[in-house]
C-alpha cells in the first residue's frame, strides 16, 4: 500500500527516539505538518511518565508531526484530541491485522489493550512555541510484547496478527489520516464517537492520578470534551482532564 503522498517520510535504522526526532525536524527543517518519521528501532524510546518504552526490531515505532491551527492567536487545544485520534487510529490497526481479536479495548485516555494487557502506547507532545505544533508517538507491540513492565503487555502476533511491522506502519499510517482529517472537518466528537463501547473498566471503580493524590471512584465515562468523569466514594463527581488510570 502506497504512503499517502500528503506524509512526508523520514525512515530511519536506529533512533534515540522517533518522537525527538519528529521534533528536531518540526523545529529545525520547518518540516511540513504529517512529517512521519519511523524507526526499525530506539536506543532510548519513551513513555507517559517518564518511563523508558523498550524499542527493539520487531515492533513499530512511529511520530508524526501535525502542525497545530492557532485560534485568535492561542494554539487551538486539539492535543488532548490527538491523542483520540491517535488511539482510534491504533484500534482499527488492530482491527485490520489481527482481526481475530475479540477483547480489545482502550485505558483512557490512550492506552490500547488485547485482552487486558498493553499492545499500544500513545505519547503526544506539545511545543507551542512560534510555529506551534504537536507530535504524535505511536509504539504497536508487532512482534514482540516487553515482559519487565509495570503492567501486563501483549502484542499483535500472540492473538494471531502479523508480525509484518511494515504493515503495521502502512496500516497504521492510513488510520491515523483518517482520524487527523475527521477531526479537522468534523470535530473531535466525532472521532471519540468510533471509541465508544471500547473504554476500559467503564462502571467499575478505578484509581486515577492526576495530581497529588490519586482519586479512586467509579468511571462512571466521557463528558463531551472526552474528560474522564468519576463518582467518588463520598458520591461527589470529579472531571479529569490528564492523567493515569490504575486498574484496582
Ligand atoms: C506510553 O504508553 O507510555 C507511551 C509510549 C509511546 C511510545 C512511542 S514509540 C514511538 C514514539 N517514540 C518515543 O520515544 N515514544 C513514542
Amino acid at each position: 500500500m502506497p504512503l499517502d503522498p500528503r506524509y512526508t517520510l523520514a525512515a530511519l535504522d536506529t533512533i534515540g527516539s522517533t518522537n525527538d526526532e519528529a521534533k528536531r525536524l518540526a523545529r529545525q527543517s520547518d518540516a511540513p505538518t504529517l512529517t512521519l518519521v519511523w524507526a526499525r528501532r530506539q536506543s532510548a524510546g519513551r513513555g507517559r511518565l517518564e518511563r523508558r518504552w523498550m524499542s527493539p526490531e520487531g515492533n513499530l515505532y512511529w511520530s508524526c508531526v501535525v502542525r497545530l491551527p492557532l485560534v485568535g492567536g492561542q494554539v487551538a487545544p486539539v492535543t488532548g484530541d490527538l491523542c483520540f485520534a491517535a488511539a482510534a487510529a491504533v484500534v482499527a490497526t488492530v482491527r485490520r491485522l489481527a482481526p481475530e481479536v475479540a477483547d480489545l479495548a482502550v485505558k483512557w485516555p490512550n492506552d490500547v489493550l488485547i485482552g487486558g494487557a498493553k499492545t499500544a502506547g500513545i505519547l503526544v507532545e506539545a511545543d507551542n512555541g512560534a510555529a506551534p505544533f504537536a507530535v504524535v508517538g505511536i509504539g504497536v507491540n508487532v512482534g514482540w510484547a516487553p515482559d519487565d513492565t509495570p503492567y501486563p503487555a501483549t502484542c499483535l502476533a500472540a492473538h494471531g496478527g502479523t508480525t509484518d511491522v511494515a504493515r503495521a506502519f502502512d496500516a497504521l499510517s492510513a488510520a491515523f489520516l483518517h482520524y487527523h482529517d475527521l477531526l479537522i472537518t468534523a470535530g473531535p466528537a466525532a472521532v471519540r464517537a468510533d471509541l465508544e463501547g471500547l473504554w476500559a473498566r467503564l462502571g467499575e471503580r478505578i484509581e486515577v492520578r492526576a495530581g497529588a493524590e490519586p482519586l479512586v471512584g467509579v468511571f462512571e465515562g466521557l463528558d463531551g470534551h472526552g474528560r474522564l468523569c468519576l463518582r467518588l466514594d463520598d458520591g461527589r463527581r470529579r472531571t479529569v482532564t490528564v492523567g493515569d488510570v490504575f486498574f484496582v
